[in-house]
């Protein structure tokens, strides 16, 4: 990073040095860079819809941002190499050390912190171009210039407060319960007529800059009310949401500045419309619409959504580790459906050591993945790809039904929900018409939990008196660990 870093600040010196008197020249080649910038961020997006180019997704990606902010930073001559460097390489190492140290169950809460910041850095860059613009006389802001301001400054607040709420729920630092009240809804309509009414006034009179503090309050105050009223285990989907309006502040300050900053509005337009078709895919996924999401109130008092203990006397059937060892001896196909509680119990090293025992019997193993599996977009691919589950093992939903019929074992790993035969049959059921993987066709399913305690939904599992079902109690490492012991000694 730091040799690409130099060289590419090497190449940019020399073009500097040489175009700084043209300034023609030096905006055709700014603009180039912002241009590949733009284009290096849309094939990262792309890289990153699949867990085999993730990683390099994430990298091209990067080196995008990094063109861009050099070609920001030091072409437009606006801070010295020296001050240049220093920020990368202090934003690097807390990056890095924030990448190393977070759990991936706290990534959530990461993403929250990062889009908050990036709602604050909009409003700050508003702010101080107000500033610097209401100075110079031969800089006139424009009616649609003051209007995107508050704007920008209605949805940066808005994206900060609302991110720092969502991060104290999911860490557990505010009780995860939804808070409403009444009049909470014509309040929240109330506090953004009021900031847009605002955003009119600056466009109109531009001397006005009160308005600009006005509304900051307004959204902040907006920011809280609008998300305490989500329930914490819902924080995934309004974290993508808030994504989403980091990046439209973004791309509305990006118009403001002048000269209008390109690489701002290009990575401000992509990161909206990602977060908003993310929110998207999710809400489809849990069968939920948006407004569901945002003004139900769905939720418990326990971020994470576990909906707690519920009656354990239901008839089931259980099975211990060395009988389940007995029982996947010489079986030719099983799939392994992880969920939040693999996550939970750290149990993907386990998980991977079962994988590798059965795969060297001769056993064909399949990981099917449920797309709201776990509580953030991702999450089980994330965790296999950690441990290094080969690619082509992991099968989406629509590819992992089909297969369901002709596998002698479903292995269920902490999941609950995503696996509930009520969803397809039961039009009570909360859940119903969420597209589930189907288990409970397989031949013989095993479910791995702790209880028989509903997942995040609330939701009792019928699967667990199912008659094809064996139950595995136990955290799922302990449990898998000693599964995979006995399959060793037998
Ligand atoms: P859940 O339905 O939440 O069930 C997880 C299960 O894991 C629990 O029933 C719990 O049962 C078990 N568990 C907890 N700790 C465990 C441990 N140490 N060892 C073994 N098991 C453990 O999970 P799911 O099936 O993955 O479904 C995800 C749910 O989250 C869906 O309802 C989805 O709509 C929702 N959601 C997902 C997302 C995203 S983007 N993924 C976002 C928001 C909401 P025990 O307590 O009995 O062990």
């Amino acid at each position: 990073m730091l040799s690409l870093l130099v060289g590419l600040d090497h190449s940019m010196h020399t073009l500097a040095t040489i175009v700084r008197p043209m300034p023609l020249w030096v905006e055709l080649i700014q603009d180039i860079a912002y241009l590949v910038a733009a284009v290096l961020f849309i094939f990262g997006i792309k890289q990153l819809s699949s867990p085999r180019t993730a990683r390099r997704g994430n990298m091209t990606a990067g080196v995008g941002m990094l063109l861009a902010i050099v070609a920001t930073l030091y072409i437009q001559n606006a801070m010295s190499l020296v001050w240049i460097i220093t920020g990368m390489i202090v934003g690097a190492a807390v990056g890095a050390v924030l990448a190393i140290r977070i759990q991936m169950t706290a990534m959530p809460q990461l993403v929250a912190l990062f889009n908050g910041f990036g709602g604050l850095a909009s409003v700050l860059v508003v702010g101080s171009e107000y500033l610097r613009r209401s100075d110079d006389i031969t800089l006139p802001i424009t009616f649609d210039q003051g209007l995107t301001m508050g704007l920008s400054v209605l949805v940066g607040c808005v994206t900060f407060t609302g991110s720092m709420v969502a991060y104290g729920k999911l860490q557990g630092l505010i009780a995860g319960r939804p808070r409403q009240w009444s009049g909470q809804l014509i309040g929240n309509a109330l506090m953004f007529g009021l900031s847009v009414i605002a955003s009119f006034w600056i466009g109109m009179d531009n001397t006005a800059g009160w308005t600009l503090l006005v509304i900051a309050a307004l959204s902040s105050v907006l920011g809280v009310t609008l998300t305490i009223a989500i329930g914490g285990a819902d924080m995934p989907v309004m974290v993508a949401l808030l994504n989403s309006y980091s990046g439209i502040a973004a791309c509305a300050t990006g118009f403001i500045l002048d000269p209008p900053n390109k690489a701002l509005i290009v990575s401000g337009a992509l990161v909206g419309a990602s977060g908003i078709i993310l929110t998207s895919i999710m809400c489809k996924a849990m069968n939920r619409s948006l407004a569901n999401v945002l003004f139900g109130g769905v939720g418990t008092d326990d971020s994470t959504g576990a909906a707690g203990q519920q009656h354990d006397d239901r008839p089931v059937r259980t099975v211990d580790a060395e009988e389940l060892a007995m029982m996947l001896d010489g079986v030719r196909k099983v799939i392994i459906v992880p969920g939040y509680g693999m996550a939970v119990a750290q149990a993907q090293h386990a998980v991977r050591d079962l994988y590798h025992l059965l795969e060297k019997a001769g056993t064909e193993v399949y990981f099917g993945i449920h797309p709201v599996a776990g509580r953030m977009p991702g999450h089980m691919n994330v965790l296999l790809a950690e441990v290094d589950i080969p690619y082509d093992r992991l099968l989406d939903l629509d590819q992992c039904n089909p297969e369901f019929e002709t596998a002698e074992i479903a292995m269920v790993i902490g999941a609950n929900d995503v696996v509930n035969p009520a969803a397809r049959h039961d039009k009570s059921s909360p859940i119903y018409g969420m597209p589930i993987l189907n288990v409970d066709k397989a031949q013989t399913v095993i479910v791995c939990k702790r209880s028989l305690a509903a997942g995040y939904a609330g939701v009792e599992n019928e699967l667990f008196i199912a008659p094809n079902t064996l139950m595995f109690f136990g955290d799922a490492k302990k449990s898998i660990g000693d599964l995979s012991k006995a399959l060793t000694e037998q």
